[in-house]
C-alpha cells in the first residue's frame, strides 16, 4: 500500500529543501486558510499555547507583520526582537543570542539576517523550529511561496508558465527561492538584469539568461520586477537610477510584449519610476497587494505544518 504523504519539515530554511509535493501541499494548505483573514473574528485556536518569537537584524514591513498577523489569527503567543533592541548590539554572537532565546522554550523562532545562512546556524544549535525570513542574498522561501501561491490562485496552474524576472538577481533573495519553487513547479523561468547584477551560475538554478528585458517579457505569463537591493552592493553596480529605469524598467511599452493576460509582479518595497512605472505598478494586472494578503495565508500555514509535523503531534 502507498504511504499516505506527510509534512515532516522541522524548519523552513529555502525552497531547495522542498519537494515540489511539499510546495503543494503547503499551497493547498494556505489556500483553506486564506478564508480565515476575511472572517469577522479573524482567529482560530490551533497554535494556542506556542510561542512564536521574530527575530528581525534588518528593516522589514510586509514580512515581518505577515509573520505576526499569521502567529496572532493562529492563537499562537508572539514575542519581536529587532536589531536596535537587542544584545546583538552590544556584542553578542547570534548563536549565543538564538540559545539564550532557546533557554525560553519558544516553538518557532522565525529569523531575517543579513548573513546568508543564518537560519541553518540557527537550526544546528536549537531545539526550536527555525523559518527563514529572508537571509542575505540567499533565500525568502515564505515569499517564494507566496509568489506561487499567487500566480497559481490567478492562472490555475505553473506548469509550462514563462515567468520573466528582471532586475537584481545577484542580490535578491526573492529572486532565488522564485527560481527554485518555479523551476521546481514546471514554469519556465527567464532573467535579465544588468551584468553586474547577474550572479555565475544562475542556469544551474534553473533559469535562462535573457540578454535583454523586450527577450525576457517577450510571451510572458507573469512579470516580476525587483527591488535594487543597495544596501548588498560594496560598489556602485550601475551608472544611475535613471539609466536602469531606462533598460530595465518595466513601463507600458515592455508590458505590451508580455501576453495579454500576465500578471505584473513586485516584492516590494517597490522603487517606483526605477524598476517600474507607477501606471503599471497599479494597473489591473498588478497583484502586487495579492501577493501581501496570501502572504498571510501562506505563513499560517507554514506554522501550522512545522507544529503539526510528523512526530511533534
Ligand atoms: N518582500 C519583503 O520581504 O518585504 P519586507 O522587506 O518589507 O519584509
Amino acid at each position: 500500500m502507498e504511504n499516505e504523504y506527510r509534512f515532516n519539515h522541522k524548519h523552513i530554511l529555502g525552497l531547495e529543501d522542498l519537494s515540489r509535493t511539499d510546495i503543494e501541499f503547503i499551497l493547498n494548505t494556505a489556500d483553506s486558510f486564506k478564508e480565515i483573514s476575511t472572517r469577522p473574528i479573524k482567529k482560530v485556536p490551533t497554535l494556542r499555547g506556542k510561542t512564536v518569537i521574530h527575530l528581525f537584524f534588518e528593516p522589514s514591513t510586509r514580512t515581518r507583520l505577515s509573520f505576526e498577523i499569521a502567529a496572532k489569527r493562529m492563537s499562537a503567543d508572539t514575542f519581536n526582537i529587532s536589531a536596535s533592541t537587542s544584545s546583538a548590539k552590544k556584542g553578542e554572537t547570534l548563536v549565543d543570542t538564538a540559545m539564550n532565546l532557546a533557554a525560553m522554550n519558544p516553538d518557532i523562532i522565525v529569523i531575517r539576517h543579513s548573513s546568508s545562512g543564518s537560519p541553518r546556524l540557527l537550526a544546528n544549535h536549537i531545539g526550536a523550529s527555525v523559518i527563514n525570513a529572508g537571509d542575505g542574498t540567499h533565500e525568502h522561501p515564505s515569499q517564494g511561496l507566496l509568489d506561487l501561491m499567487t500566480v497559481k490562485e490567478n492562472k490555475g496552474c505553473i506548469d509550462g508558465l514563462k515567468i520573466a524576472i528582471l532586475g537584481d538577481i545577484s542580490h535578491s533573495r526573492v529572486a532565488h527561492s522564485d527560481i527554485i519553487g518555479f523551476s521546481k513547479m514546471g514554469a519556465e523561468v527567464c532573467v535579465c538584469g544588468p551584468a553586474t547584477m547577474m550572479p555565475v551560475g544562475i542556469a544551474e538554478l534553473g533559469a535562462t539568461v535573457c540578454g535583454s528585458r523586450e527577450e525576457v517579457v517577450e510571451g510572458a505569463d507573469v512579470i516580476m520586477a525587483l527591488r535594487i537591493q543597495k544596501e548588498r552592493q560594496t560598489d556602485p553596480l550601475i551608472p544611475s537610477l535613471r539609466e536602469y529605469a531606462t533598460f530595465f524598467g518595466v513601463s507600458k511599452k515592455v508590458v505590451e510584449l508580455a501576453r495579454p493576460d500576465a500578471l505584473i509582479m513586485h516584492p516590494g518595497p517597490i522603487n517606483r519610476g526605477v524598476e517600474m512605472d507607477p501606471d503599471i505598478a497599479d494597473s489591473s494586472r498588478s497583484v502586487i497587494l495579492d501577493q501581501v494578503t496570501n502572504g498571510v495565508a501562506v505563513r499560517m500555514a507554514l506554522l501550522y505544518l512545522i507544529m503539526g509535523r510528523e512526530g511533534n503531534e
